[in-house]
């Protein structure tokens, strides 16, 4: 792009031609930014940069003596058989052990099995696409159906990245705010935000940060409000559904995916979350059997994996992923110290529902300045995220993959927080 600051007609703007060498234009003199529009864009974030803001504030306390609830990152040694997988994987079979590795046909299989075992939907390898985790999953959800200057309506409070992926790929996002009062998708909201232009709906269950699982009926209602706009607008509304935590589930509930509901639904999952290991990037995007013309997105999605800078897992990850598929971290675990904060909590005056599945407790920051109550909580060494930071104001999130010990210790600071709010 020219840059408007010099003119094209002036000795020195771009474009002359026949200079000598002292003449030459200096490069890093030039006024406009060095970074791209783009760039600049996404750095700009709002969300992105209270994120960031906030864990350049408060990221080196919590690191160290903290009691920390802020992500969903583990704060007890991985199991053993987490480890002995991985270095089993990392044993050469054969000389193409860690040649480039696009799609691996044992991997694929493995996952393929497993969704049709959690949904009783008949997934087909070739349907399953490995990617680095959930999000690059996501954006090649978003980048195999929508164009630039689409948009995407997704729910607030939203996992604080949809936003960056949204806008990396040109596409326009549209908030909605989900009911804070059941926690359930505002349906009607979502159907007076769709457009002529829209084209994608993000839905995230078991949600982060609400720990809500949308129920069979409002999935299906969704469905049906989705089928209802697409005809009305002359063009397909894709359902992107964002389920890195359908195996993280409490009290023996099922898990229902939107895919089972709406056959125009692509499948975002992490295997992040399901071994409390963020750093491994492994996971997919996978395609329903139902889904329509899959034949037309399948060379689609097999281009832009490599075009975006080849997602694909590492070879080890891909060799790991059927051992990985038949084990998780201890879901009992965490709902006994999801039990253990709802109800200690709930006895010192906190208003805590008790997620159905993922890794959180959102709950009504007891003053309604969220920032001042978390800081009150990080005064006495206990870090949460403010609800600001999703977008929601007034509420606040504790993660469950803090350990026991840290969960005991936090109680007198989570007491006196509450004791400071009411006085
Ligand atoms: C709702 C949601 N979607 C996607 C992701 C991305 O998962 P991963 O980091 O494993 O790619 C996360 C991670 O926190 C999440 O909470």
């Amino acid at each position: 792009m020219n840059n408007p600051l010099i003119p094209t007609d002036s000795p020195s703007g771009p474009g002359k031609e026949g200079r000598s060498r002292s003449e030459a234009p200096n490069a890093d003199a030039d006024p406009a930014p060095a970074v791209s529009d783009r760039a600049a864009r996404l750095a700009s974030i709002p969300s992105f940069r209270r994120l960031e803001r906030y864990i350049s504030q408060l990221g080196p306390r919590w690191q160290t003596a903290g009691c920390d609830f802020t992500f969903g990152n583990p704060h007890q040694m991985p199991p053993d058989r987490f480890v002995n997988t991985l270095r089993d994987a990392l044993r050469p079979q054969n000389d193409q052990w860690f040649a480039y590795q696009t799609n691996a046909a044992p991997a694929r299989e493995a996952a393929a099995e497993s969704l049709q075992r959690l949904l009783d939907v008949p997934f087909r390898p070739d349907d399953i696409y490995l990617t680095t985790g959930g999000f690059a999953a996501i954006a090649l959800a978003l980048k195999t159906v929508a164009d630039p200057g689409d948009e995407v309506i997704y729910s607030l409070p939203p996992w604080f990245l949809y936003e960056p992926l949204v806008l990396e790929a040109g596409l326009v996002p549209v908030k909605v705010t989900i009911n804070t009062t059941t926690f359930d998708l505002d349906l009607a909201a979502i159907e007076a935000a769709i457009t002529e232009r829209t084209r994608v709906v993000i839905i995230n269950t078991p949600n982060n940060p609400t720990g809500r699982i949308y129920p069979p009926s409002l999935l299906l209602r969704l469905a049906e409000l989705l089928e209802t706009a697409s005809a009305r607008i002359g063009r397909r509304i894709y359902l992107v559904s964002d389920e890195p935590y359908n195996r993280i589930v409490y009290d023996g509930l099922r898990f229902h995916s939107p895919v089972e509901f709406y056959p125009y639904t692509l499948l975002a999952y992490s295997y992040g979350k399901t071994h409390l290991s963020p750093g491994e990037r492994v996971g997919y995007l996978a395609l329903p059997p139902t889904m329509p013309r899959r034949h037309e997105l399948r060379p689609a999605i097999n281009s832009l994996q490599v075009a975006m800078g080849w997602v694909y897992p590492n070879a080890l990850l891909q060799h790991a992923l059927p051992e990985l598929e038949k084990f998780s971290i201890d879901v009992n675990q965490l709902q006994h110290r999801r039990d253990r904060l709802v109800s200690a909590l709930g006895s010192m005056g906190y208003r805590i529902w008790p997620p159905e599945g993922a890794f959180y407790l959102y709950a009504p920051s007891p003053i309604l300045d969220d920032e001042a109550f978390t800081e009150s909580l990080a005064r006495r060494n206990v870090f949460v995220l403010p609800g600001v930071l999703f977008e929601t104001p007034g509420f606040f999130r504790i993660s469950l993959t803090a350990n026991e010990d840290m969960i005991e210790r936090s109680l007198p600071a989570f007491e006196a927080a509450m004791k400071a709010s009411t006085a």
